[in-house]
């Protein structure tokens, strides 16, 4: 399947170094220096391509969808349902009414706690979680525990490499649990969690199960299908694709089970003054007017990942974390966090007496970008004894010489605030 726009070549036989053209942002210089950019865990570059999606479409064909008899609403409409029917197919959805497009990973959850939460937990019930969730997929749990009087049960994370403690699991799947909701690759510990094994052993309990996918949909195969969950929610900004943009992945009964989530235009079929009914899924989840041009830049951020092969992107970014964690585990006073091998996409680290937003300073004054902070995981982090880590994290787009520069910075920082 093609974009909307123009089809894309292919680029399995392109040098991945060589795709580093087809991101303009990557071309710069900050404070003097060649722009490094490795904090795409946070929020990921966009290829021309995805840029020139959204501009043409707004040049040629922006009208709303789904309401307009006219020509530009009826090819706005049709770009925008076959972003969706994009999105069936790379997530591997069953039928493309199981996509429901949302504004990110943070609206995808907040969207299962009130439509889902709401009609399915109970007070006395109780969600699963891990201690290594980032906070989106942690505050509409409680938010949604303390409506229903439900309780939060966490999965242990074992000391810095964030292994998920499997015989707790076993302990926790207690029949009061009616979710289980985690990450498939940590923004911690770049750990890859084994999402099928852990969905299997929660639906042999009858538990729903949901992946937070954010970290891991732009960078390996997800398929919703082989691993077995109920739903999956991802960011599309994260994914070399518009901010604003996401996808809800939901197996179609359940959707079609759950009330809505938000209230307006476009999802309903008759209102009434007192009352209304509502459209079947996806559209009764995706009330009022929807990020379309968001949608459309998706499409074509999804093709590109394709077309590049996300196999291909997953072994570059476990390569990148392997050099990274060889050469920063190396200086002295690093410590590293995650996986020793299987990590992928970034590594985090703390370095004795160096505050992680002191050396995220030092090094931007060397044009190079990372993360310094607790990366919406206050608690794992206040478990693991840290204020704050460093985090690099990668796409398809950095190179083993930003990895070297990166390296190289780091130990220029121990030295100068050693004094
Ligand atoms: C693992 C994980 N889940 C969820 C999110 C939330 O994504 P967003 O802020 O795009 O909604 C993030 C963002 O960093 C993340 O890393």
């Amino acid at each position: 399947m093609t974009s909307y726009t123009r089809p894309l070549p292919d680029l399995t036989k392109r040098d991945l170094s060589s795709l580093r053209d087809d991101f303009p942002i990557l071309n710069q210089q900050v404070k003097g220096h060649p722009l490094v950019y490795l904090d795409s865990g946070a929020s990921s570059q966009r290829p021309v391509q995805v840029i020139e999606a959204i501009t043409r479409y707004y040049e040629r064909d922006h009208a709303n969808v789904h309401r307009g008899i006219h020509e530009l609403s009826h090819r706005s409409t049709t770009a925008y349902e076959a972003a969706r029917d994009r999105a069936a197919e790379f997530f591997n959805a069953t039928r493309r009414e199981e996509i429901v497009f949302t504004r990110g990973a943070t609206e995808g959850f907040n969207l299962l706690a009130r439509a889902w939460g709401d009609a399915n937990v109970r007070e006395g019930d109780t969600i699963l979680l891990t201690e290594m969730e980032h906070h989106s997929n942690l505050v509409p749990w409680q938010m949604l525990a303390e409506r229903k009087k439900a309780k939060l049960a966490f999965v242990p994370v074992i000391g810095l490499e964030g292994k998920l403690d499997a015989d707790a699991l076993d302990r926790l799947l207690t029949p009061d649990v009616k979710l289980f909701s985690f990450t498939h690759v940590s923004n911690v510990f770049g750990c890859v969690n084994p999402v099928t094994d852990l969905c299997r052993r929660a639906r042999a309990k009858g538990i729903t199960t949901i992946i937070d996918a954010a970290q891991s949909a732009g960078h390996l195969p997800v398929d919703v299908q082989a691993i077995g969950c109920d739903f999956l929610v991802c960011s599309g900004h994260k994914m070399l694709g518009p901010t604003g943009s996401g996808v809800l992945y939901g197996r179609y009964d359940l959707l079609a089970a759950m009330p809505p989530f938000h209230g307006g235009g476009e999802m309903i079929e008759i209102v009434r003054w007192d009352r209304s009914t509502y459209k079947a899924p996806p559209m009764r989840f995706e009330a009022g007017t929807p990020s379309i041009a968001e949608a459309i830049g998706l499409h074509t951020a999804m093709d590109y990942l394709c077309a590049v092969g996300r196999e291909r992107i997953h072994q570059h970014d476990a390569e990148l974390v392997a050099l990274a964690r060889r050469g920063l585990g190396a200086l002295p006073g690093v410590r590293l966090l995650g996986p020793a091998e299987g990590g992928t996409g970034l590594v985090t680290f703390v370095i004795d007496g160096v505050h992680a937003h002191d050396l995220s300073t030092f090094l931007d004054e060397r044009g190079i970008a990372i993360r310094g902070g607790h990366h919406c995981t206050m608690p794992l982090h206040k478990k693991l004894g840290l204020s704050s880590s460093a985090r690099a994290s990668f796409h398809l787009y950095n190179t083993h010489a930003e990895v070297e520069c990166l390296v190289d910075a780091v130990e220029a920082a121990i030295k100068f605030f050693a004094g």
